[in-house]
Parts: C-alpha cells; structure tokens; sequence
C-alpha cells in the first residue's frame, strides 16, 4: 500500500539514546487495559502525575477523552474498536519516538489489538491489566452505564453484552479492589524502576 502511495519512510536523525540522555530516562508505553469502571484512567492519571512530580516526561490518553476528538467517528462494534486501538496504537508509537512515558487507558477487550499494538511499539511497551473483577466494576458504576447496560439500554456493553479477552501474560495485573490508588500507583512506578525505565 505503501508502494502504491509513492510513501517511503523517513528516519529521523535523533536516536532513541539521544532522546534519552535529553530527558534522563527511557521511553515506553503503559497500555492500561480493563473494563469499564476497573480503574484504568483513574490510575494511569495518578501514574501519570507520580512520575511528572518524579520529573518523568509522561503523558496519559485516555479512551473517552481521544473518543471526543481525534476518534469521535468511532462507535464500540468490533470493527470499530479494533479501529480506535489501531490509531491509538500508532499515536502512542509517536509517543514513545518522542522519548516519553505515554499512559493509554482504554478497554481495549480484544487480544489481537493489543497484540498488534505491542508488536508496532515493540521494546518499551508495558501491558497493565487492571483486574478488580467484573463485579467491582459494576457494584462502581460510576458513570450509570452498567445499570443502563443491564437494562438493555446500551448494546454491545463491554461485560455485559460484548465480550472482554483477559491478557495471558500482562506485564504487571493490577487489582484496584484490592489496592489503595497510591498502592497501585507505587506498584506500577517500582516496576518501572526496577526495569530500568526511570530512576529511582
Ligand atoms: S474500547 O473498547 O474501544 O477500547 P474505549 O476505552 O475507547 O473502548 O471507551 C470505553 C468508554 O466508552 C467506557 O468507559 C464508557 O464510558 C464508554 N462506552 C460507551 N458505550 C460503551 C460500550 N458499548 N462498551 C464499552 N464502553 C462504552
């Protein structure tokens, strides 16, 4: 396809070590991903706020706010998610070319998305299922859309009426129910030290 668009891609000159040194750590993508109501925006926002305090340049995405501009032509059939991750997925890539710490939080509930955006990113990308379990989520509700899915009101609702594929092999599972936020918080920062992505 490239091909047939006259496309070839350019290198930029500024590695990857460069961009690095610049900034004093490393670069990566946390693709937080989970049900609606598991926490995902919640943690990857104090994520986000724990490592700019740390002077991490970081940066969160987060699925109803990129649904409101960049993907406000997407609706939540299969395609249409698979959609929303791909394009999520390359922004992200640009991300984690730019030498930061970029956060996504979206359900992403299909396994071969996530899969497709882990090989596009490739070294750096971090997968983080956040797993306080269905019933968590639900007894939440933050937003009414549970209790509005149940009452066949929203179709295709991610748990209820349209299927979420669990990781089987995330980088880092956490358990919201069971985890204060800063708890959580601290879980996913001592994993990016001890990585070596950020210093201590
Ligand atoms: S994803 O499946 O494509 O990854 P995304 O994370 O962008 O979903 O958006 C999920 C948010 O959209 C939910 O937090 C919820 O507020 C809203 N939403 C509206 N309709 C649905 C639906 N049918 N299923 C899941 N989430 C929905």
């Amino acid at each position: 396809m490239s091909e047939a668009n006259n496309l070839t891609w350019h290198e930029g000159r500024v590695s990857r070590q460069q961009r690095a040194t610049l900034l004093g750590h490393d670069a990566a993508c946390l693709w937080f991903t989970g049900l609606s109501g598991s926490g995902k925006s919640t943690l990857s926002r104090a994520v986000e706020e724990e490592l700019v305090i740390r002077g991490v340049h970081s940066y969160a995405l987060d699925g109803d706010n990129v649904r409101m501009g960049l993907n406000g032509d997407l609706g939540f059939s299969a395609a249409d998610r698979t959609e929303n991750i791909r394009r999520v997925g390359e922004l992200a890539r640009l991300f984690v070319d730019s030498g930061a710490v970029v956060l996504t939080a979206f359900i992403s509930p299909y396994r071969a998305d996530r899969a497709r955006v882990r090989e596009l990113i490739g070294d750096g990308f971090v997968e983080v299922f956040v797993n306080p379990g269905l019933a968590v989520c639900e007894s939440r509700d933050p937003k009414g859309l549970y209790r509005s899915a149940r009452a066949g009101e929203i179709p295709e609702f991610t748990g209820v009426s349209a299927p979420y594929e669990e990781p089987e092999a995330a980088d880092l599972v956490i358990d919201t129910g069971a985890h204060s936020l800063d708890e959580s918080v601290a879980l996913v920062v001592a994993w990016l030290v001890q990585r070596g992505v950020i210093p201590a």
